[in-house]
């Protein structure tokens, strides 16, 4: 059995909390306890202001994706709106697989009723009458918490065909992943569902016009959802106000590694990854933070103040991705760690292109001839490294292929290794 959840969340139970508010709080299994703690008056608020209302609210709000991509939501919710093919199709990226991401384990194990909320509210105003959850297959509390979440919600009239008697209908279904990572790509997880091997296609089209069932589908990050309840109840300009004018509202942050108190942590955005680190308790002797999980990239303990903000970290030069805070410390030997890496992105990899499949693959050998030779590049290793690097980014089809590259070429840029 898992650990319960709140050692998952050091913050737990502390007012002033946007998201994580009810999480060890209220009774996960409760429809009636989430009601007393707020539950269902963001659904409410969704009918009076009417479907384009609520995409409004969410486009004013400033909302953008928390899968990693931070594409703009309401741009996302407007275009499927729009689409006059139907049925629309509302899907619920709950496959979490990023290495170190662990942030809608938790809301979904410690809120579950949140989410169903949520995922209600987004099929209101994108036109969907069906919601697919899409959950990663290693989450069973997850699951268990979930389907007696929409049972109850069924059984009492907040899902099924007279949603709350306001004459809309919707229910969600339940998908679990087998494992693969690659699945947690959004076309992957579409072909997932339609019972096809997950490998991506091709964009565009884009989901919002063709996306599964080759209908137009809204996707959304579990920690997405979540923030349209705050938005709706608050209204969107009290939550834009939070967080900086780039990046609003509040984030969730996965950090582990070499700090006392591991957990997801919530902070505006704006705070820096040093004042997050301290509030994890970082021990000391850190020697490099990974910021955005596998695919994201290396920072140094001299760089402590970047800002956690979407503008703020690419002007540092790498990426918030989902909020992962990887800390290392002295005892971690770098080149073995970013084997480790590359052993990952190499395993995951569907197959399906060339640049990824084959680059996934070099890249790793080389990474172990250098790891096997102590740790120290010969001549001519890092030149190979970054030219297999630029075809994997240049070439390949997918966000895997993409990144695979990323962590390696940061821990060479900024952290020196191999030297
Ligand atoms: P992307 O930038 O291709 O797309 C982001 C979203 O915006 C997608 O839903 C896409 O359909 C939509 N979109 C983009 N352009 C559009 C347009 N012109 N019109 C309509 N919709 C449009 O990024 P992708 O490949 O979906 O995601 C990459 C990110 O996923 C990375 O930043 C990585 O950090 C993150 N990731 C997260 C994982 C997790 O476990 N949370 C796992 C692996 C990756
Ligand atoms: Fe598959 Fe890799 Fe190509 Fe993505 S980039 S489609 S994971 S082979």
């Amino acid at each position: 059995e898992e650990p319960p959840v709140a050692t998952a969340v050091p913050q737990a139970g502390r007012e002033g909390l946007v998201l994580l508010g009810r999480v060890g709080v209220v009774d996960p299994a409760s429809l009636d306890d989430y009601r007393a703690h707020g539950g269902y008056t963001a659904l409410r608020r969704a009918f009076a202001l009417g479907p384009a209302g609520v995409i409004r609210e969410v486009t004013d709000s400033g909302l953008v994706g928390r899968g990693g991509a931070a594409f703009p939501t309401g741009r996302k919710w407007q275009a499927t709106a729009s689409q006059p093919d139907h049925p629309h199709h509302l899907v619920c990226n709950a496959d979490e697989s990023e290495p170190g991401t662990f942030k809608d384990r938790v809301l979904m194990e410690g809120d579950p009723y949140a989410l169903v909320e949520a995922m209600t509210i987004a099929g209101y105003a994108t036109g969907a009458h069906q919601g697919h959850l899409y959950l990663r297959g290693e989450y069973p509390r997850a699951l268990r918490r979930l389907e007696h979440a929409i049972a109850q919600a069924r059984a009492r009239g907040f899902l099924g065909d007279d949603v709350l008697g306001r004459g809309y209908a919707f229910d969600i279904e339940i998908r679990r992943g087998a494992g693969a990572y690659i699945c947690g790509e959004e076309t992957a997880l579409f072909n997932s569902i339609e019972g096809y091997r997950g490998e991506p296609r091709s964009k565009p089209p884009f989901p919002v016009e063709k996306g599964l069932f080759g209908k137009p589908t809204v996707e959304n990050n579990v920690e997405t959802l979540v923030n349209v309840l705050p938005i709706l109840t608050m209204g969107a300009p009290a939550y834009a106000a939070i967080g900086t004018e780039g990046s609003t509202g509040p984030k969730l942050y996965c950090v582990s590694g070499s700090v006392a108190r591991p957990g997801v942590y919530e902070l505006p955005f704006g705070a820096t990854l040093g004042e997050l680190l301290r509030l994890a308790g970082v021990r000391d002797g850190l020697r490099a933070v990974l910021l955005g999980g596998a695919a994201g990239g290396f920072v140094r303990p001299d760089e402590l103040d970047i800002p956690l903000t979407f503008e703020g970290t690419r002007e540092a030069g790498t990426t918030l991705g989902s909020g992962v805070v990887m800390a290392f410390d002295d005892s971690v030997p770098l080149p073995r760690l970013l084997l480790r890496i590359a052993e990952f992105f190499r395993e995951e990899s569907c197959g399906q292109c060339v640049p990824c499949r084959v680059g996934t693959v070099r890249q790793e050998e080389a990474l172990r001839r250098i790891t096997e030779r102590t740790g120290a590049a010969a001549a001519g290793d890092i030149a190979l490294l970054r030219e297999i690097g630029r075809a994997m980014r240049d070439a390949s089809i997918c966000g895997l292929g993409q990144t695979a590259w990323n962590a390696v070429e940061s821990a060479i840029d900024r952290l020196g290794a191999y030297t």
